[in-house]
């Protein structure tokens, strides 16, 4: 990927749910949210001789992991002392199945840096239900071995998720309480899924394994990607809309300084 000619945002926001650096095109945010996570890998891992980072899937971190292998591959970026933990898994799924977040992440990521097998973990699709609550047990228990999650990398649903924790009528509290475990997903989020699964809503696995709301806040730092219109309206709601588990990206609002959002001007189309 190219670096962008402009490398400074075209707008900058101060808001309740952190710093909001606007970029004219998606293109431009990703290539800077890539430099800024490298910079931050390269300054965690000098330090302390480790990074723990999480990762997200979907459309809209595609070019952001583009500019992070472009960066290995020009010899700027190692990942020899990074440990990733994905967000989320579909449930049931094969890790082998194409559409599953482990392969996207093999296709889109580890395969292409030099990350060791044992430290790219991703939640297993295939686990039998009755082991399904340990297996999530077991992660939160892994994360907090390896000393907590120095950064979150985020994308938001149009309805506002992060991960999998779907929009709830539960108080922001108990929202902010939950952990990694089994969850159903969104008619919005199977909709918007089915696209991967031959056009068919009813491909998209019903379930999903997913990082809780605490899992993610726990961490050290956040950085947001938010691209397209699609994203505008939750993305108002998030920076500034009331705190609530029906919009779970407000609840970034409750560790504010702790988050960095890189969108472009179409998410940003509904912010003042
Ligand atoms: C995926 C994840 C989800 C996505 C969100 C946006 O690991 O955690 O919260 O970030 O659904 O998806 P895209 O980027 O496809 O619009």
């Amino acid at each position: 990927m190219q670096e962008p000619k402009l490398a400074v945002p075209s707008r900058r926001l101060e808001t309740p749910a952190g710093e909001v650096l606007i970029f004219s095109n998606a293109e431009q945010a990703s290539a800077i949210a890539a430099a800024r996570v490298a910079a931050i890998i390269r300054l965690l891992t000098s330090t302390n001789g480790k990074a723990v980072v999480g990762l997200p899937t979907g459309g809209t971190p595609v070019e952001f992991y583009k500019g992070l292998v472009a960066k290995h591959r020009a010899g700027e970026l190692s990942f020899r002392d990074v440990t990733t933990y994905n967000l989320d898994e579909y449930y049931p799924i094969s890790p082998c199945d194409p559409q599953s977040y482990r392969s996207y992440m093999h296709r889109h990521l580890f395969a292409n840096l030099d990350i060791a097998p044992n430290h790219a973990h991703v939640l297993d699709g295939s686990v039998p239900e009755p082991f399904v609550a340990e297996h999530c047990r077991m992660y939160e228990h892994w994360i907090e071995a390896d000393g907590g999650l120095d950064l979150q990398v985020l994308g938001i649903g149009r309805n506002g998720h992060i991960g999998f924790n779907e929009p709830s009528d539960v108080s922001s509290d108990e929202a902010r309480a939950t952990r990694t475990r089994l969850v159903s997903l969104h008619p919005v989020t199977r909709a918007d899924a089915a696209l991967d699964f031959g056009g068919e809503e009813r491909n998209v696995p019903p379930h999903a394994l997913t990082m809780g709301i605490g899992t993610i806040l726990a961490a050290r730092s956040i950085v947001v990607l938010a691209f397209g219109s699609n994203k505008a309206q939750a993305l108002a709601g998030a920076l500034s809309g009331s705190v609530s588990a029906t919009l779970p990206a407000s609840l970034l609002q409750t560790v504010g300084g702790r988050v960095t959002w890189f969108v472009d001007e179409s998410a940003a189309a509904d912010l003042k």
